[in-house]
């Protein structure tokens, strides 16, 4: 048998001429996907390329308005996602659907318990779980429950709960955007351990180093159409990201600009927590005119609690915050927001957006209280639209309409909408939570120019990233943050990635 005959036949899965509209637009465009047995393809794209909408198509999700989709060699017709499972394809979902209350093994075999008699049998759910946790080397204990659980276990669950639903073909669409670099790691190696095992594995990533690290082959879409096929050993990351946005991304070198009285002032922060160690333990930092300062840690180590403080949406037990002189410690969110403070939230849904909210509505959040765009309570409609308008064609957030549901956004869209309206809130203070989540490559160097221009007009920025190449790119200073401590600090002639791991894993600096 020859080369091309050995690949003919390990083909587990087409798809063929994949076209999807909503309305008028052609979110998926002739798309052609081949996936091999024990193969990781990953998907890769520019926001809203169309990457999610083929794989809910996929997943029966989504119904394609035209196409086929051919599975081991028949056609196949997915009304459901529950018909994808059958047939053998799972995905893992980027938003969990664990039961928190439940344990390991309730949560795996939910929908599918074991029975015994008419009863559920727990035994036997818990050593399914254990035995496949063996056979797949996925570390879990089946009675623990999810609740309190970091995020790279939880994804584990979910994992195991498809590996459980006996797919072959598994799905991952951004897994990695919400994971330590360890859990990516671990992740990345469970990756390969199931295409070792004969599983075929689909990943979206932004990241193009898991995408060198991990797969076999890449597809690259634009605006809906398929662009490419390549094998990674024959490509480079720059190949990739020319392919993916159509130009060259440039490496600038950011220089220091003298910072210049302070805009946000944290003394002596503390917050117990439900625990026995702080969440928050006698934290002071600040924060100055012409700034960027990033605080790196672990996520875990109390960085979301501190903005959550900051911000007004959860009280702490003692300290001071000031923003402008002003004392913010313990205010309202409005009261803060009003004092000067703008944010990007680290969760967009959690509380950046409602889904249900128009773009407009979702733009304008925050802004209508403007003197040009409203006055003594009245909206001036006509330019609100304008506004939000603007802003979404300035950050370039795609849409056809401005009047369409949040939630039609794609991933990284919706959060370049969240960037957009708090960056252009000019306040003097913004709090930064991981701004780039999700974002593609040239999507992310134009967020990153933006936070550089505001510092530079005299702004402060506070950036709470997970990302350190982020975290070192773009911050004149670099709190390190352990155990709800600033662990060391760094300024941007004197960081190394070295120093900086090892502080955020509780070492000392020299
Ligand atoms: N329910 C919907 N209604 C209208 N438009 C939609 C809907 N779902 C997706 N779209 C549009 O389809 C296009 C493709 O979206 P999709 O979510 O597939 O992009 P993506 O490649 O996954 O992007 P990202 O990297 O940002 O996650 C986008 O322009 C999006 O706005
Ligand atoms: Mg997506």
């Amino acid at each position: 048998m020859s080369e091309q005959d050995k690949k003919e036949k390990n083909i587990i899965l087409q798809m063929k001429h994949i076209v999807k509209y909503y309305g008028a637009l052609a979110a998926n465009d002739d798309i052609n996907l081949t996936l091999h047995e024990g193969e990781i393809l990953a998907v890769i794209g520019e926001n809203g390329a169309g990457k999610t909408t083929l794989m809910k198509t996929l997943y029966g999700l989504e119904h394609p308005t035209s196409g086929e989709i051919v599975l081991r060699g028949e056609p196949l017709h997915l009304k459901s996602a529950a018909q994808a499972i059958s047939h053998g394809i799972g995905m893992v979902q980027q938003h969990f659907m664990l039961f928190d209350p439940f344990t390991v093994a309730e949560n795996i075999v939910y929908g599918r318990e074991p029975k015994k008699g008419l009863f559920f049998d727990i035994k036997a759910a818990n050593e399914t779980v254990a035995a496949l946790s063996k056979q797949y080397e996925l570390p879990l204990n089946p009675t623990d429950r999810i609740e309190g659980m970091p995020v790279g276990l939880r994804q584990r669950v979910e994992i195991m709960k498809v590996l459980y639903q006996n797919a072959d073909i598994i799905i991952f669409d951004e897994p990695t955007a919400v994971l330590t670099p360890q859990e990516v790691r671990e992740l990345l190696k469970t990756m390969k351990n199931l295409a070792k095992a004969g599983k075929s594995i689909i990943i979206i990533t932004h990241k193009l180093n898991e995408v060198m690290e991990v797969a076999d082959r890449a597809m690259v879409m634009r605006m809906g159409k398929h662009i490419a096929d390549v094998d990674i050993a024959d490509t480079s990351i720059e190949e990739l990201s020319m392919m993916m946005v159509g130009r060259k991304l440039i490496d600038k070198t950011i220089e220091t600009i003298p910072a210049g009285e302070d805009v946000l002032k944290v003394d002596d922060l503390f917050l117990q927590g439900g625990g026995s160690v702080p969440i928050i333990d006698h934290l002071s930092m600040h924060v100055a005119k012409g700034e960027i300062v990033g605080i790196a840690g672990v996520s875990g180590n109390g960085q979301s609690e501190l903005s959550q403080v900051l911000l007004g949406l959860r009280r702490a037990d003692s300290g001071s915050i000031t923003v402008c002189g002003q004392d913010i410690f313990n205010k309202k969110v409005r009261q803060v927001r009003e004092t000067g403070v703008a944010m990007i939230p680290e969760d967009r849904y959690l509380w950046g957006s409602a889904r249900e909210a128009t773009i407009s509505e979702t733009a304008m959040m925050g802004h209508y209280r403007r003197p040009t765009l409203s006055k003594n309570g009245i909206l001036y409609t006509k330019k609100l639209r304008n506004f939000a308008q603007n802003l979404v064609d300035e950050f370039g957030v795609k849409t056809d309409n401005i009047q369409l549901k949040t939630g039609s956004l794609s991933g990284g869209n919706a959060q370049k909408l969240i960037a957009a309206r708090e960056i252009r809130q000019h306040t003097p203070l913004l709090i930064a939570c991981e701004p780039t989540r999700g974002v593609d490559i040239g999507a992310m160097e134009f967020i990153h120019d933006r936070l550089i221009e505001k510092r530079s007009n005299g702004d402060a920025v506070l950036l709470i990233s997970s990302e350190l190449t982020e975290i070192m790119k773009l911050s004149d200073r670099i709190y390190v943050m352990y155990d709800g401590k600033i662990n060391g600090e760094f300024t941007r002639e004197n960081v190394n990635e070295e120093d900086l791991g090892l502080l955020m894993m509780g070492g000392k600096k020299e």
